[in-house]
């Protein structure tokens, strides 16, 4: 499934990340590529100890925590910490594969994240920059993905992907991985069409008696799928 899903940080929050982006020391984006990947990569990323990294990846966790429409998507178990890139002067990343495991140092020891999930959140204008499209190629197509700053978009960590050169301007991204509770796209987008349903349904007939069923239905569908 690929959703956007729109506003995850206020223009004011936008404005605060880049401030502390646009001043932080960046670095080669080859420095996280695996071998594969790092052929095809051609961008600026911030090193995951850069406390400008921390500290607009705190802000985007606490964002997407009150965000009823990423947990309903995504029903992260782990999320990896965000990462971030800029791509610049002709910068592109070629297609490929993210890796299925990533390795989250953070808190001290080595938990591994499987990448269910991809996220890539838009902290640039589209007007800033042309080119960088996320082209995202997967069963239902290819999509090519361009949002305004403070919107994010997710897609299965299976897919492939590539961002296409940014020819004028800088974009600059979010991009972090999670590992759901739901294994299976085909599975978490059932449960998000199930809870979707169920929240139309109980703003335009709140006492209708189904929805205690439905909501049944989806507690015990997450319970069959659900790994904790
Ligand atoms: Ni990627």
């Amino acid at each position: 499934m690929l959703l956007p899903i729109a506003d995850v940080l206020t223009p004011t929050q936008v404005a605060q990340a880049r401030a502390m982006l646009d001043a932080a020391d960046w670095a080669d984006g080859r420095i996280t590529a695996g071998y594969q990947s790092a052929k095809a990569k051609d961008n600026a990323q911030l090193p995951e100890d850069s406390p400008a990294a921390r500290e607009v990846g705190v802000l985007i966790l606490d964002a997407l925590s009150r965000n009823s429409t990423f947990f309903s998507a995504a029903l992260p178990k782990r999320i990896y910490p965000p990462l971030f890139n800029r791509y610049a002067g002709g910068q592109s990343f070629g297609y490929h594969v993210d890796n299925a495991i990533r390795y989250d140092r953070s808190r001290g020891g080595v938990d591994p994240v499987r990448t269910d999930v991809s996220a890539t959140l838009f902290l640039s204008a589209p007007d800033e920059y042309d080119g960088g499209e996320l082209i995202i190629e997967d069963t239902f197509g290819t999509q090519s993905v361009k949002l305004p700053a403070g919107h994010m978009v997710l897609y299965p960590g299976t897919s492939l992907h590539k961002v296409t050169p940014v020819t004028r301007g800088a974009r600059v991204a979010s991009f972090f991985w999670m590992q759901s509770m739901v294994r299976d796209d085909g599975h978490r987008r059932l449960m998000f069409e199930l809870d979707v349903s169920i929240r139309r349904l109980t703003a335009d007939v709140p006492d209708h008696p189904a929805l205690l069923q439905l909501t049944g239905v989806y507690h015990n569908l997450l319970r069959q799928w659900a790994e904790t």
